[in-house]
């Protein structure tokens, strides 16, 4: 199975934060915001992932992040010239993905939660089946996402984009799985009134195809989208309180790679020593040393 991280767009909405830095890098309490869903992905099993972004911005994620070896992956990158919608992704990286299942995380998504690495292997398995997975998760502001409308049977029903009137609470997260038909279905879309090829056309394909599952996620469990002001200072408290009061790390990568078998405790040391005397270091210090199992 193949993943992208989207890490595109302009992040209109964190002007003046973005106007001259990617919004995915900027920081999420102690680490690079990408960092979230590169540790989502890595924790969902996949080793093979690209990372698109803007032309311009595309340099600084290759230098922050290199051939992805430090964190047992593979790292490749892909430009997405403008703005033309999350789906776009897809045919961007159609030769690279060369008709296997993939998964996409948006760039600014942060999940955190008890229960989240089963439901993203039962995706990832699906995936291989021929079906594709989207997650919900509720929220008080739906009418800001993807919506899902659900059936007793947890069956999604409908789905909508940024609806004015909602039909239900239940946000669609910036994160899906899909079946080797993605490219083809992704190619097959056409653009919206707004000129972007949607990510909620593309699960609206699977969905009239009958090959849509889902899972939501439960109460005890956190997502973020780190789009705006609030919601990217509410991930950093909810990481910050979660990371002090536990002595662990939420959405640390070399750690999921590490606990995933993806690296071994040398590799952890020599991330260590390159972050020198910060908590980060020492924490993938500590991991190597065999503490905080
Ligand atoms: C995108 C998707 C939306 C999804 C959201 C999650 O919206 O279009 O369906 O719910 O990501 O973060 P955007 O944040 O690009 O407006």
């Amino acid at each position: 199975m193949k993943g992208i991280i989207l890490a595109g767009g302009s992040g209109t909405r964190l002007h003046p934060m973005t106007l001259a830095a990617s919004k995915q890098l900027l920081p999420v309490y102690d680490k690079p915001m990408v960092y979230y869903p590169l540790g989502t992905l890595i924790l969902a099993g996949i080793r093979d992932i690209m990372l698109i972004s803007t032309p311009h911005d595309l340099p600084m994620f290759r230098r922050l992040l290199g051939d992805g070896s430090q964190f047992g992956v593979t790292l490749t990158y892909a430009e997405q010239p403008r703005p033309d919608g999350i789906a776009q992704a897809f045919v961007i990286a159609a030769d690279w993905i060369g008709g296997q299942p993939c998964a996409l995380a948006l760039g600014d998504n942060i999940v955190f939660g008890a229960g989240i690495p089963e439901q993203l292997q039962a995706a990832s398995k699906r995936a291989e089946t021929g079906l594709a997975t989207i997650f919900g998760y509720r929220v008080g502001d739906p009418e800001r996402y993807g919506v899902a409308e659900f059936d007793a049977q947890d069956r999604v029903l409908s789905l909508e984009e940024k609806p004015a009137h909602p039909k239900s609470d239940w946000a669609v997260i910036g994160l899906y799985f899909y079946d080797a038909r993605v490219t083809d279905m992704a190619r097959a879309l056409v653009p919206s009134a707004r000129g972007e090829l949607e990510i909620t056309d593309l699960n609206k394909a699977y969905l009239a195809d009958g090959t849509l599952a889902s899972e939501r996620f439960g109460r005890g469990c956190a997502w973020f989208d780190a789009g705006t002001p609030a919601s990217l200072l509410q991930a950093a408290q909810f990481v910050q309180t979660v990371q002090d009061r536990q002595s662990v790390q939420v959405g640390c990568p070399e750690e999921i790679a590490f606990r995933m078998g993806f690296i071994d405790a040398e590799a952890l040391r020599t991330q260590a020593r390159a972050l020198g005397k910060t908590s980060y270091g020492k924490y993938l210090a500590d991991l190597a040393d065999g503490r905080h199992a």
